[in-house]
């Protein structure tokens, strides 16, 4: 899956008609008082733990579904092939908000046990079901349940669910469509749901002739019956989780691979033309896995669909994957730089989840980096691969420095974590288990080598395919250890566990351990002194624990060319680098997972490099530097004023991504101040950067030429601009807006400045009206993402509120939890968004979930703007009133986290700034009177 950066979800009420709340976990109801029929007589539930009985195993589901598009609402039948290892009266399963209405159970001659119908016990608060077969079940026997069920397309975004569209000439579609991951196929049809318990599926629809039908597999056969009925083929062996449909009428392209997998992208009829790109990409990326992994993709096809409601960015469903429709579909008149590398990164990701995922599964969710880690890192190595123009790479310091930053707070948790409720579950898809992943992977390919990292997975994917994985079958993996069928037969060499590389537990220590470690190198003659500790922006913790890493250090000196290493798994430790040395720079290029603090002189030493030629260290080198000495300052481990000496340089750095780096420090730090409204520091800090990035910002071009990393430059920096005030930045934009209104709102403005024309244009009550009479009628998603930035970037906050009071109608409720963190982190926004959480926090439960990325969103987006201790308290009182959700949310820390660490950071660095800043003030008036 991927996750939506500060995006997501859709429409109107809950999900089903489920009454009880999942989330409240007490003991198991008396299940006869909630679901009278069914003859469950003095029956009680048999089963009370949260995750299903291991003794009784799904082999194949026969699943036959039949939605209405027009009732809303569907029905169907699933006969489940059924594997009993010990004797029992019971089967339980999953299923959540679904009328059951008969059971039965046959033999394996399809004869029927019982001539009764069984009774059918359910415990909602488990979403667990209960069949009782008055004859026992042998053990070391195979049966079939046979069950017929029904319920609504739902309104939310899982399990079984009803998007709608709209067309040109107004008339709005429904579609129905599916999303499971990780717990909401019992809400489709009841499952053993579990990712563990893996099965073959034979999936049929029926649909009327108007509609097409797609599933996992391609359709082998279509009865017409007046209604159609399209049977897919049977599917590999696979988890429930992995397991899609979708009913609708939209229109595809194909194209096939040169190993012959058919691949198709479909879309709403009219988008069908921005589809075209996915298609390339896809083809393009589906031949590279199955180079790079050496297996063949599996089934004969692979369809990507945009679907019009949907909360993530994207989803994996074998054969099927599912995306947003800003994810997937490319309009080459309104799609900018940056959407491009989105949706070639999304489409890279879902496609590396066939392998990791999909043929190979972890065993439990606690494990869901070994799925999401993988599929993250996999983006960089396969779009590098096969889109270098998009210079992937420069992004892959974005994904770690945002795995830091999560890390380094109190809240974070280790890689594998314990999650049991489904809302533990959700939460697991979070920074760590994606960035802190591919970023950990990163650092292990570094150190093991690309060819042994790379062959080292293809065995961890032959070894486990079609089945379950652990952590510690991948390091065996990736060691080459011997797996216990290896032993046995004489294929490949492998290494018995004592004769080799000790991965282990040099992995272990970044998986099953919390947070990012800081490493202290000072230098003492020859010798480079090493000290390790886990590195924390807010206060330590209170009941210190012990933290050790096995980390393996690199570093490059002025001497020579070459990258030095060094294992370090001790506290301290020491190296030799030579007498003669004049600097040393640790971490070559950021491919470990640390950060590093040079005590003595050894910053000034870098400061003095920088100043003098930062060409003699990579611009990832120059970007790790900057991101260092920045956090290092948050924690109050380096001055303020060395962070802003080590950036002094930036006006001679050419390369984007260094100088977004600085440049995001000194955004950040206005706009604390700003919404703090500390009026003389945000005028001076205003002014500084624009006098500074004067020449920089007079290069860039209002256009959307070039190269990506120019484009992006331009676009981040003329936004910048723009909204510190910049006088000829908003005169170009004023400009070009007013071409825009000119053109009834036809002219395509250059993709990469559009969101800031628009935003500009926004202020004016006429400007803010067009663009949303644009927005309301607009069929491009990605254009209308940036009308909608635009329209919460107005300072009337009447505008705000009725932006808000759109959701639902106008504004997609997928596309709410983006809007109420875009109005937070406008400075008139922050208090209204902040408001409308609290007002309609259990409205926005229901419509979302719990755990999930939008409720999370909504959490972070409108909380990190806070960074006063009013601000902490309030927060802190919302949250105890919401106490029974809040405490199974983890993400409720990680926002105390926040505000604690920004209030800190102005406790140490607001009387350094003010200071700076006049002193600064002398050195613009000498260059005005040089240049004057
Ligand atoms: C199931 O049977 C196996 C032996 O066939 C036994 O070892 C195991 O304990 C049994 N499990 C349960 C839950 O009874
Ligand atoms: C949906 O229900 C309507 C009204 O009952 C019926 O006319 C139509 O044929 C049904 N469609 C399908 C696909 O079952
Ligand atoms: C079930 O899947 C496995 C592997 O994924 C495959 O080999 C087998 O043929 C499938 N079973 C059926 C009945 O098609
Ligand atoms: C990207 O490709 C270049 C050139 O092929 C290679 O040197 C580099 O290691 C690749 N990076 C990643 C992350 O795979
Ligand atoms: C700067 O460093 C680079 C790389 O080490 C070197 O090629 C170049 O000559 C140096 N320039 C100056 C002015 O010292
Ligand atoms: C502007 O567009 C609207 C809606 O598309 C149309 O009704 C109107 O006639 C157009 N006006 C001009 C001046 O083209
Ligand atoms: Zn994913």
């Amino acid at each position: 899956m991927v996750r939506f950066l500060v995006l997501a979800l859709l429409s109107l009420a809950g999900v089903t008609q489920t009454s009880a709340s999942p989330t409240q976990a007490s003991e198991p109801l008396n299940p006869t008082e909630e679901q009278p029929p069914l003859g469950t007589g003095s029956l009680s539930f048999p089963w009370s733990h949260l995750r299903l009985p291991g003794y009784i195993v799904p082999l194949h589901y026969h699943l036959l579904l039949h939605p209405n598009l027009t009732m809303l609402s569907y029905s169907g039948t699933v006969r489940i092939e059924l594997q009993v290892q010990n004797n029992t009266n019971w089967v339980v399963l999953h299923s959540k908000g679904l009328r059951i209405t008969t059971a039965t159970m046959l033999d394996q001659n399809l004869a029927h046990l019982s001539d009764k119908v069984l009774p059918v016990l359910h415990n909602p608060t488990h979403e667990q079901t209960a069949i009782f077969s008055p004859r026992v079940l042998s053990g070391g026997q195979k049966y079939f349940l046979f069950l017929e069920f029904g319920a609504e397309l739902g309104e939310g975004f899982y399990g079984f669910y009803r998007s709608t569209y709209r067309t040109s000439s107004g008339e709005t579609r429904n579609l129905a469509s599916t999303h499971f991951e990780p717990t909401s196929a019992r809400m489709a049809f009841p499952c053993f749901d579990e990712p563990s318990f893996k099965a073959n599926y034979s999936i049929s629809i029926r649909r009327s002739r108007a509609h097409t039908a797609l599933s996992n597999m391609p359709i082998v056969m279509v009865l017409d019956d007046g209604l159609m009925e399209d049977r897919f083929a049977v599917s590999v062996r696979m988890s429930s989780y992995l397991v899609a449909f979708i009913v609708c009428d939209f229109k595809s392209v194909s194209a096939t691979t040169a190993s012959g997998v058919k691949v198709s992208v479909y879309a709403a009829p009219e988008k069908w033309q921005h589809t075209h790109y996915a298609l390339k990409a896809a083809v393009k990326l589906l031949e590279f896995y199955e180079k790079y992994f050496n297996i063949k993709y599996p089934l004969p096809k692979q369809d990507l669909v945009a679907i019009p409601d949907f909360q993530a960015g994207a989803m994996e469903n074998w054969g099927l994957i599912t995306f947003r429709e800003t994810s997937l579909l490319f309009d080459p008149a309104t799609s900018s730089g940056s959407d491009r590398v989105w949706v070639t990164m999304v489409i890279a990701h879902e496609l590396a989840h066939q392998w990791f995922g999909n043929l190979v599964t972890m065993q439990w969710w606690n494990d869901i980096w070994l799925n999401e880690g993988f599929a993250r890192y996999m983006e960089y190595i396969s779009v590098n691969a096969t889109y270098p123009k998009l210079r992937v790479e420069d992004y892959l310091v974005d994904t770690c420095f945002a795995a830091i930053g999560r890390d380094s707070l109190n809240s974070s948790h280790p890689i594998s974590s314990a999650a049991e409720s489904p809302t533990q579950i959700e939460e697991m898809f979070d920074t760590v288990s994606y960035d802190k992943g591919a970023c950990v992977l990163h650092m292990l390919r570094h150190y093991l080598t690309d060819q042994v990292f790379q062959s080292g997975i293809v065995r961890y994917l032959r070894r486990y395919s079609y089945s379950n994985a652990h952590n510690q079958d991948l390091w065996d993996s990736l060691a080459n250890t011997c797996s216990k069928e290896e032993e046995f037969s004489s294929g490949e060499h492998c290494y018995s566990s004592r004769q080799h590389l000790d991965l282990t537990s040099m992995m272990n220590t970044w998986t099953l351990q919390t947070g990012v470690p800081l490493v202290t190198v000072t230098r003492q003659g020859s010798h480079l002194l090493l000290k390790q500790e886990r590195f924390l922006r807010t206060a330590h913790p209170s009941d210190p624990t012990w933290f050790l890493w096995h980390i393996p250090l690199t570093y490059r000196t002025d001497t020579s060319t070459s990258i030095h290493r060094h294992l370090m798994t001790t506290l301290t430790d020491s190296m030799e680098v030579g007498e003669e040395v004049g600097w040393v720079k640790v971490n070559v290029d950021m491919a470990g997972y640390y950060l590093v603090h040079y005590d003595g002189s050894g910053w000034d030493d870098l400061i003095q490099l920088l100043k003098d030629n930062h060409t003699a260290l990579t611009f990832m080198d120059r970007t790790h530097l900057i991101h260092n000495a920045f956090q290092l300052t948050t924690a109050g481990r380096l001055s303020l004023d060395k962070a802003l000496d080590l950036i002094g340089y930036l006006r001679s750095e050419s390369h984007t991504v260094p100088l977004l780096e600085g440049l995001g420090y000194l955004e950040a730090f206005y706009r604390i101040v700003e919404r703090r409204d500390i009026p003389d520091v945000t005028q001076n800090l205003r002014t500084y950067i624009l006098w500074y990035f004067r020449d920089v910002i007079d290069r860039q071009t209002w256009s959307d030429k070039g190269s990506v990393s120019e484009r992006r430059l331009r676009s981040e920096l003329l936004s910048l601009a723009c909204h510190l005030g910049d006088l000829p930045c908003l005169k170009q934009a004023q400009r070009s807006f007013t071409h825009w209104l000119d053109s009834n709102s036809t002219l395509n403005l250059p993709a990469d400045v559009a969101e800031t024309v628009y935003s500009v244009g926004a202020q004016e009550d006429t400007g803010w009206a067009s663009l949303l009479q644009t927005y309301t009628h607009s069929l491009s998603e990605t254009h209308k993402r940036k009308i909608l930035s635009a329209l919460a970037s107005s300072r009337d906050t009447n505008k705000l509120t009725r932006c808000l009071g759109l959701e639902g109608e106008v504004i997609r409720t997928q596309d709410l939890d983006s809007l109420i963190a875009m109005v937070a982190r406008n400075p008139r926004g922050r208090h209204l968004a902040w408001s409308y959480v609290q007002k309609y926090w259990s409205t926005l439960v229901d419509k979302f979930q719990l755990g999930s990325f939008s409720i999370r969103n909504i959490i972070i987006g409108t909380t990190a703007q806070f960074s006063s201790t009013e601000e902490l308290t309030e927060v802190r009182v919302f949250f105890e009133s919401i106490h029974e959700q809040a405490s199974q949310l983890r993400v409720t820390e990680v926002a105390m986290d926040n505000i604690q660490k920004n209030i800190l950071w102005l406790q140490r660095n607001l009387g350094t700034l003010r200071k700076r800043e006049r002193d600064r003030e002398g050195d613009r008036e000498r260059d005005r009177q040089r240049r004057g």
